[in-house]
């Protein structure tokens, strides 16, 4: 059985056949340039391409960086415009002849942490929360997923900061664009999560992206009253949660 797992994210569109035991991928992950602009037509193009550098799958899920609601994307937060109230499930499952499951990117990626990394075995609330781009959330009780939560769009004017999104403040695009030090930075993710923390009261906030990889350099500074810890498939997670739920969804597995 080969079931396949694609990451849309605004600069590449990554994807790999997922062994479901491990979440670990079974050949070498293919990426492809995100294409600019980045609207529905030349994305589907994309991820055909990439699906085509596979054999057939029995199951294809992918990720998408914004709200994805039974299967139509609803907002385009840092995606072209044209993805708001797209049939995403549907143009993706004809232009690759086969049903798919369209999620959300960190909602992806929690179902991967949940089943095969940081969050394996936990109960109670846990939320995932990636620093890349923008500023992705999942939510998870028990193990279940409460799907499209937009915890990066918190507005923290209140907190008197800048005002506006809290992935305008503390995500990792802000890091590199501010050329801000880990440890400015770290205190702007601080802020954040204890105002997570303070609506939320989780057991457990696990911190996926890129910046999850350099963990040592600033996940020390921040001090939340809960448990904080690196994501552990950083890159994987988003391509093994999507391959896991359409397996699931799909009835493979
Ligand atoms: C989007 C979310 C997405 C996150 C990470 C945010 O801007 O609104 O849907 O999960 O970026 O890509």
């Amino acid at each position: 059985m080969v079931v396949l797992g694609i990451d849309i994210g605004g600069s590449g569109i990554k994807g790999a056949p997922v062994d479901l035991a491990t979440g670990a991928f079974t050949s070498e992950r293919v990426r492809i340039e995100t294409p600019q602009p980045a609207d529905v037509a030349s994305v589907v193009k994309t991820v055909v391409a990439v699906a085509g550098s596979f054999p057939a799958a029995d199951a294809i899920g992918i990720t998408f960086p914004a709200v994805v609601l039974h299967g139509v994307t609803k907002t385009a937060a840092n995606v072209d415009a044209s993805w708001v109230d797209a049939p995403a499930e549907k143009l993706f499952s004809e232009a690759l002849g086969r049903p798919v499951t369209v999620l959300n990117d960190a909602d992806a990626a929690g179902v991967a942490e949940l089943e095969y990394g940081a969050g394996r075995g936990v109960p109670g609330l846990v939320v995932m929360v990636t620093f890349g781009t923008g500023i992705g959330t999942a939510l998870f009780n028990d193990g279940v997923l409460v799907p499209n939560t937009e915890f990066g769009h918190l507005q923290m004017s209140g907190l008197h900061l800048h005002g506006g999104d809290a992935e305008d403040y503390a995500s990792d695009r802000i890091r590199e664009a501010q050329e801000l030090s880990w440890q400015d930075w770290a205190e702007r993710v601080q802020t954040y999560l204890r105002h997570l923390h303070s609506l939320l009261w989780p057991d457990l906030i696990m911190i996926g992206g890129g910046v999850s990889k350099k963990a040592d350099k600033w996940l020390h500074m921040v001090d939340v009253p809960t448990k904080v810890v690196p994501a552990t498939l950083l890159n994987n997670a988003g391509i093994a949660g999507a391959a896991l739920l359409a397996a699931r969804n799909a009835k493979v597995i």
